[in-house]
């Protein structure tokens, strides 16, 4: 069913109150006009509007034909590509520059997507509104995103400057003499001259040829400078191979190793975070030192064909699920909400394309306190299993406790599920 909507408005830019759901519908249409390509500036997407709505158009009053069978989530998140004034979409960084809350992660370890079915979920995502693309040299997927992203540019339907591109250093790269070849070379696979932030995977370095995912030992692992890899890493923003540097996987302690030596604090911290896995005393500390704290694994990271039953833990908690039936929800869209209520961003995927669409709804709303108490009491846990990454001899680390401190520190958790 088609109704009129009368708006006496302007449209942009973009405000969460007058007009919103006008300002919203329309922007719907340009950014479906963006994502195919048609036109590339808002003014010639303003008579795109027109000529799609068949509607008389003018700056004060303008008539658009509103389509009932769209939520309006769907089209309030939607505009946040355009005006980005959605609250909470950009986080920003030590670098002042600014990073869209939610990437679309591009990893294909968890359930073994093909290259083409890789493609299809980044074009999915950049359809649906995704601006922050999340790699990693391990991955194998530089490549595929460089493909996809290299369409977009090249027709002109987005600029460089519209996406945010993360990538992260490979396992056996981290080396002081390696990094900057190890960047160089992303940067090839991603087409592009620039990454706009680029991590170190994980603080500790394996030898040439040991893939994590297919088991470590005592032999898999090199020496490892965490300061040396850091300080080249900081050379890569010198040399404007990239625009910020970040971190994955540490916890306070390795963050203030850093802090003590460092030009630039990392921009960033990828770590494990759900409503299973509360880190309050990490997140305080990426607080002080100005480091934006991004969850992986934020929906629990559910049918992930490496790791066991706990996937399944977050999206089936009747916690959650109760609060989402209260605020007319999904489960995904309330753990996500969770992520941003903590000031954190997150990366998440998937195949299906109504889902990628549904995580947008994480933003424009909140929980509340007694809400947040509540997912407090969830059960405590931690999918990845760090034992594996340690050992006496070889491992710069002996136990996991000495890469996580704060989440090992904790008693009340139950460490792996
Ligand atoms: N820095 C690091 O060390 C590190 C480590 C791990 C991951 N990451 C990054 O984080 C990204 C996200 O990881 P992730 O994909 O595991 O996280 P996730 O967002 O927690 O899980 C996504 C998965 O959840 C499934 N899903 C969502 N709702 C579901 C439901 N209701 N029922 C069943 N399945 C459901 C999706 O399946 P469908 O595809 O079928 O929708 C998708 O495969 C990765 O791609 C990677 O970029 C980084």
């Amino acid at each position: 069913m088609d109704r009129d909507i009368e708006c006496s408005d302007s449209l942009p830019p973009i405000s969460m109150t007058a007009n919103l759901q006008i300002a919203c519908f329309s922007i719907h249409y340009i950014i479906e006009a963006l994502a195919n390509g048609v036109v590339r500036h808002l003014k010639s997407s303003l008579s795109f509007v027109k000529n799609i709505c068949g509607q008389e158009f003018s700056a004060q009053s303008v008539r658009f034909r509103f389509v009932e069978s769209m939520g309006t989530a769907d089209i309030i998140t939607r505009a946040s590509l355009m005006g980005k004034e959605i609250e909470g979409w950009n986080l920003r960084l030590n670098t002042a520059a600014l990073m869209p809350a939610i990437a679309l992660g591009t990893s294909t370890i968890a359930k073994s997507e093909t290259p083409e079915e890789m493609r299809a979920i980044i074009r999915n995502g950049l359809q649906a509104g995704y601006r922050h693309f999340d790699t990693a040299a391990v991955y194998g997927t530089e490549h595929l995103l460089g493909e996809v992203l290299k369409e977009v540019l090249t027709s002109g339907a987005l600029r460089r400057e519209d996406v945010f591109i993360t990538s992260k250093l490979g396992l056996s790269d981290a080396h002081l003499d390696d990094v900057i070849p190890a960047i160089r070379k992303s940067l090839r696979e991603l087409q592009l001259d620039y990454v706009d932030l680029y991590m170190l995977h994980f603080p500790l370095r394996l030898k040439r040829g040991k893939n994590p995912f297919q088991g470590l030992s005592e032999d898999s692992f090199a020496p490892f400078d965490l300061i040396g890899v850091w300080k080249a890493l900081e050379h890569s923003v010198e040399l404007g191979l990239t625009r910020a540097v970040g971190i994955c996987n540490s916890g306070s302690k390795i963050l203030q190793q850093i802090a003590a030596d460092a030009k630039m604090m990392p921009a960033v911290n990828q770590v494990e975070m759900h409503p299973g896995c509360l880190q309050p005393k990490l997140l305080d500390t990426c607080k002080q030192l100005g480091t934006i704290l991004m969850a992986y694994f934020p929906l629990g990271s559910p049918g992930n064909l490496r790791l066991g039953e706990g996937t399944s833990l977050v999206i089936n908690s009747p916690i959650l699920k109760a609060i989402a039936q209260k605020h007319g929800k999904t489960v995904e869209q309330v753990a996500l909400r969770w992520t941003l209520d903590h000031g954190a961003g997150f990366v998440c995927k998937s195949r299906n394309p109504t889902r990628l669409t549904q995580y947008l709804g994480a933003f424009g709303w909140n929980l509340d306190n007694e809400e947040h108490k509540r997912i407090e009491t969830m059960p405590r846990f931690m999918l990845q299993d760090w034992s594996v990454w340690c050992n006496a001899t070889t491992s710069p680390y002996r136990t996991p406790k000495e890469i996580l401190d704060d989440w090992f520190d904790s008693d009340e958790v139950n460490v792996h599920t």
